[in-house]
């Protein structure tokens, strides 16, 4: 019988990769995904070391498994329980030392070794017998070798939507952030193994892929060998603009996305990408931090709240319906109240179409946790309130501007409702539409109808006149035809 397996993902886009990568190294050891914890073999927390809230969320979790693991053992069975991402690299043993029930504790480069982890913690569990003690195996090394050459090739199907990693860690040292440290150098994989995992993926039914990265646009990958000059000197390095443009080659694949990006790795060639590549979706996730310059500064972001508009200028030129997403963190040691306007401004002047802020917050080891001018808590409130106020304003206003206009979707799954599909605009708002199933994985134009704060709803824009009559029509009754291939 299969094994289960149990992961919690935490984090970002690259701890859910992550996930589906660890599901894929455990499955030949016979371990297949489970739901829940309950009654599980193996459970994996996959943590995110990126504020105090999502790392402590990791010892509370812990604490409600230990309870779990002592029911399963008491039973006979056992539950191995690791734990994985950014908090194991930053906690390392420190882990096994809060939490001895833990049995593997695993950095995000070195999770290719899981099976021989998992041997080592069974060696250990059958010498230590049933004593609620963990295995207490620990790996955070940052390998010589890279995990991506370790991996099973197939890899789970994701479904109509899929992440790929590209590149990983960051060179960029922000003073406030801890990947640098969690993750590691950056690093790029090579076009030909991006772009098999590519096509095996939409080989697998994905129509939509986003390429993942810490800075993704970063990305310098090695290009592939047909590249190589007559000399045979080294292979040239490709760009992420020039990666797209050869993704977007794969037949099948109607949807690129990339995430997440740094205003400084903006290079011409990307910004021309988004005017000439179809498939290349006009919504960028682009975080600008502060629009303050002291503050951008003081955080080591190495561009200014003017660059920041250039840039943007530049993508809206190539592409006029482009929308954008960014990340603010308000309250940085030293921002001031004028800091903090020049935010709001710069926020006003761009018009976000979405946006995620946050309160600073002390991270050990980084340079900014030690800096004077740390902001207290009710000022970082109060700022944040603010800020989430006006962008959470804007956000109405781009969903009520989608109103009466028509919008390609990418059909993802059934909905809630019987006859409902959910799907996805080119800016990854979910719509609601009454449509045949066999739309699952096709893009159809709809007519959006109503605008909700985090969604939209429509009907398929078939024609003039089943627009006007969709919204009555029995879901099989509306054909194919709108579908694009
Ligand atoms: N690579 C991305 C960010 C990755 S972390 C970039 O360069 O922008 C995701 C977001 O978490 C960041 O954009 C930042 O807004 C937020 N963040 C990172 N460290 C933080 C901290 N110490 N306190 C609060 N928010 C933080
Ligand atoms: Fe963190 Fe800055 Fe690197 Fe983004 S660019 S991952 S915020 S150090
Ligand atoms: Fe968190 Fe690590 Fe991602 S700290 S945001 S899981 S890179």
């Amino acid at each position: 019988m299969a094994k289960k397996l149990f992961i919690k993902t935490y984090g970002c886009q690259m701890n859910v990769y992550d996930s589906a990568r660890m599901a894929d190294v455990l499955a030949p050891l016979g371990y297949a995904p489970a739901d829940s914890a309950d009654g599980a073999d193996m459970v994996i927390l996959n943590t995110c070391h990126i504020r105090e809230k999502a790392s402590e969320k990791v010892f509370t979790e812990l604490g409600r498994l230990k309870a779990t693991k002592r029911a399963r053992q008491a039973d006979g069975a056992n539950m191995i329980i690791a734990v994985a991402g950014c908090v194991a690299q930053a906690e390392g043993a420190e882990i096994l030392r809060r939490a001895p029930h833990v049995d593997v504790v695993l950095g995000p480069q070195t999770y290719h070794r899981l099976p021989e982890m998992v041997a080592r913690a069974f060696r250990a569990g059958s010498r230590r017998g049933n004593g609620g003690r963990g295995a207490g195996v620990l790996d955070t090394e940052f390998p010589a070798e890279s995990k991506f050459d370790h991996l099973p090739e197939t890899a789970s199907p994701q479904g109509i939507t899929a992440f790929l990693t590209v590149q990983e860690g960051c060179d960029k040292f922000c003073t406030f952030c801890v990947v640098p440290y969690t993750r590691g150098a950056e690093a790029s994989r090579s076009v030909e193994d991006v772009t098999a995992e590519a096509r095996r993926l939409v080989g697998a039914g994905a129509r939509e892929i986003t390429l993942l990265g810490q800075n993704v646009n970063a990305y310098h990958g090695s290009a592939p060998r047909i590249g190589i000059s007559a000399s045979g000197s080294a292979p040239a390095e490709w760009g992420l603009g020039r990666l797209i443009r050869h993704l977007a080659d794969i037949v099948g694949l109607q949807r690129i996305r990339y995430t997440t990006s740094h205003p400084r790795d903006m290079d011409d060639e990307l910004i021309e990408a988004h005017g000439e590549v179809p498939a290349l979706m006009p919504y960028i996730h682009l975080p600008v931090q502060s629009g303050s310059n002291r503050v951008l500064a003081a955080m080591n972001r190495q561009h200014t709240a003017d660059d920041y508009r250039r840039i943007v200028d530049r993508l809206r030129r190539v592409r006029g319906d482009l929308a954008l997403s960014s990340d603010f963190i308000v309250g940085h040691p030293g921002e001031s109240d004028p800091d903090f306007d020049a935010t709001m401004r710069l926020v006003e002047d761009i018009g976000f179409a979405q946006a995620y802020s946050f309160k600073y917050s002390p991270r050990p080891g980084t340079p900014a946790a030690a800096m004077s001018g740390q902001i207290s808590e009710s000022i970082k409130s109060e700022r944040l309130d603010r800020l989430q106020t006006l962008l959470r304003a804007q956000q109405d206003r781009f969903n009520r501007a989608c109103l009466g206009r028509i919008l390609p979707v990418l059909f993802v799954r059934a909905g809630r409702h019987h006859g409902q599909l959910v799907g996805r605009s080119p800016y990854l708002q979910p719509v609601q539409v009454t449509a045949a199933q066999a739309l699952v994985g096709t893009v159809a134009e709809v007519e959006i109808r109503s605008t909700q704060s985090n969604s939209l709803t429509g009907c398929l824009a078939i024609d003039r006149r089943q627009t006007v009559m969709c919204c009555g029509l029995d879901a099989d009754a509306v054909e194919l035809r709108g579908a694009r291939a």
